[in-house]
C-alpha cells in the first residue's frame, strides 16, 4: 500500500462519498475514527452546505477525512429529448401530487465556489467524480496540503487522471452502486463497463500512482483480492450505506437485503447518467427510454424521488446499490471497518 495512503488510513478501507444525504458527518467520523477513511459528499449541496458539514465533521474527529466534488457537466447533446422525457413523466408527477423539477437548474454543481472553500480551508483529501480537474486545480490543492483522487472507469481514463497530476486514481468497476464516474458520458454506452478485477489489473499496469478499487466490495476477502490485483486500498459504498450512521432513507437500507429486489441495473431513469440501482417500478418503467442528459434529468426527477420517499414508496425512489447489495450488514460503521480489516487479515 502507498505510504501516504497508509498514513491517511491505517486500514485500506475508504468509505465512498455518497451524495443524497447518505455520507453524513457522523458516518465519515465513525469510519475515520476506526482507522478507515471517511468521506463527505459535496455533490448536490451548496458550497456553504459543504462547509457546514466539514465543520461538523471536524468537531467529531481529528482523523483525516475526504470531501468529494462533481465536475461541471457539458451541455446536453439532445435538449429536446429532455422535454420528451418530462412529458413521459407527467403521470408520475400527478401520482405523487408534485411538480417535475426544472431541468435547467445548473450543470456545474457549484464547483468553483466549493473549490474556493476547500482552498481557503484545506481538508486532508479531495476526490472528484464525472471528469478530470485541471492541472491548476490539482496543483493548487497539493500546495494546500490536500491529497487528491479522481475516479476512472477505464485504463485510458486512469492515464488521463495521472497525466493531470492527481495523487491517486479510483478504479470504479461496473459493479459499483450509484453513478459511474465516466469522464465523458457517451449515449448508448450504458452497458459497456469493465468489471473491477479486470479494471484494477489494467489500471495497475497503466499508471504509477496509487489505485483505490471500488465496485461490489462487501467483505474483507474481496479487499484482499483487489489488493492482490494491484490496488492500494478499497472504496466501499453500498456496504457503508447499510451502516447505522448512514443517512440513507430506512426504506433504502431495508431494500438492500429485501428479496423483493432481486437485482441491480445501470439506468439513466433517475438522473440521465448511467447509475446502478435496485430494479424497482420507476427504473423498470422509465429506464428503457430515459435520455442521456445529466444533470437535466436529475433536476427533473428530484421532486418525484423526494415525494416517493415522503410517501414511503420505495418503488419510486432511486435505490442506488452495487451488485453486492445482498451482503450488506447493518452495523455501526466503526465496527464494520474493524470487521472488514479482520476479514482482510484472515484472507491474506
Ligand atoms: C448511494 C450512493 C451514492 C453515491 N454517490 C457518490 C458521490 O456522491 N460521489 C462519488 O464519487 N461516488 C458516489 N457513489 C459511488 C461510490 O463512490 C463507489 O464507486 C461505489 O459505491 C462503489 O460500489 P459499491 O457501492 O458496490 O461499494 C455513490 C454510490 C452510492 C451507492
Amino acid at each position: 500500500m502507498s505510504s501516504v495512503l497508509t498514513e491517511i488510513c491505517p486500514h485500506p478501507v475508504v468509505q465512498a462519498p455518497m451524495a443524497g444525504g447518505v455520507a453524513v458527518p457522523q458516518l465519515a467520523a465513525a469510519v475515520s475514527e476506526a482507522g478507515g477513511l471517511g468521506f463527505l459528499a459535496a455533490g448536490y449541496k451548496t458550497a456553504d452546505g459543504m462547509y457546514q458539514e466539514i465543520k461538523q465533521l471536524r468537531g467529531l474527529t481529528s482523523r483525516p477525512f475526504g470531501v468529494n466534488l462533481f465536475l461541471p457537466q457539458p451541455e446536453t447533446p439532445d435538449a429536446a429529448a429532455v422535454g420528451v422525457y418530462a412529458h413521459q413523466l407527467a403521470g408520475e408527477a400527478s401520482w405523487y401530487e408534485t411538480e417535475l423539477g426544472d431541468a435547467d437548474s445548473g450543470r456545474d454543481d457549484g464547483y468553483d465556489a466549493k473549490l474556493a472553500v476547500l482552498l481557503d480551508n484545506p481538508v486532508p483529501v479531495v476526490s472528484f467524480h464525472f471528469g478530470v480537474p485541471s492541472r491548476e486545480v490539482l496543483d493548487a490543492l497539493r500546495r494546500a496540503g490536500t491529497f487528491t483522487l479522481v475516479t476512472a472507469t477505464t485504463a485510458e481514463e486512469a492515464r488521463a487522471v495521472e497525466q493531470a497530476g492527481a495523487d491517486a486514481v479510483i478504479a470504479q468497476g461496473v459493479e459499483a452502486g450509484g453513478h459511474q464516474g465516466t469522464h465523458r458520458d457517451v449515449p448508448d454506452t450504458d452497458r459497456s463497463g469493465v468489471g473491477l478485477l479486470s479494471l484494477v489489473a489494467q489500471v495497475r499496469e497503466s499508471v504509477g500512482i496509487p489505485v483505490v478499487a471500488a465496485g461490489g466490495i462487501m467483505r474483507g476477502g474481496q479487499i484482499a483480492a483487489v489488493l492482490a490485483a494491484g490496488a492500494d486500498a478499497a472504496q466501499l459504498g453500498t456496504a457503508f450505506l447499510a451502516a447505522h450512521e448512514s443517512g440513507a432513507h430506512s426504506l433504502h437500507k431495508r431494500a438492500l437485503t429485501d428479496p423483493l429486489y432481486a437485482r441491480t441495473e445501470l439506468t439513466r431513469a433517475f438522473s440521465g447518467r448511467p447509475a446502478r440501482a435496485l430494479v424497482n417500478r420507476f427504473l423498470r418503467e422509465h429506464g428503457p427510454y430515459a435520455p442521456a442528459a445529466y444533470p437535466d434529468v436529475h433536476h427533473l426527477t428530484a421532486p418525484l424521488r423526494k415525494a416517493a420517499a415522503r410517501a414511503g414508496d420505495a418503488q419510486g425512489m432511486a435505490l442506488w446499490a452495487g451488485q453486492g447489495h445482498r451482503m450488506a450488514r447493518e452495523l455501526p460503521a466503526g465496527q464494520l471497518v474493524e470487521l472488514l480489516a479482520a476479514e482482510l487479515e484472515a484472507a491474506r
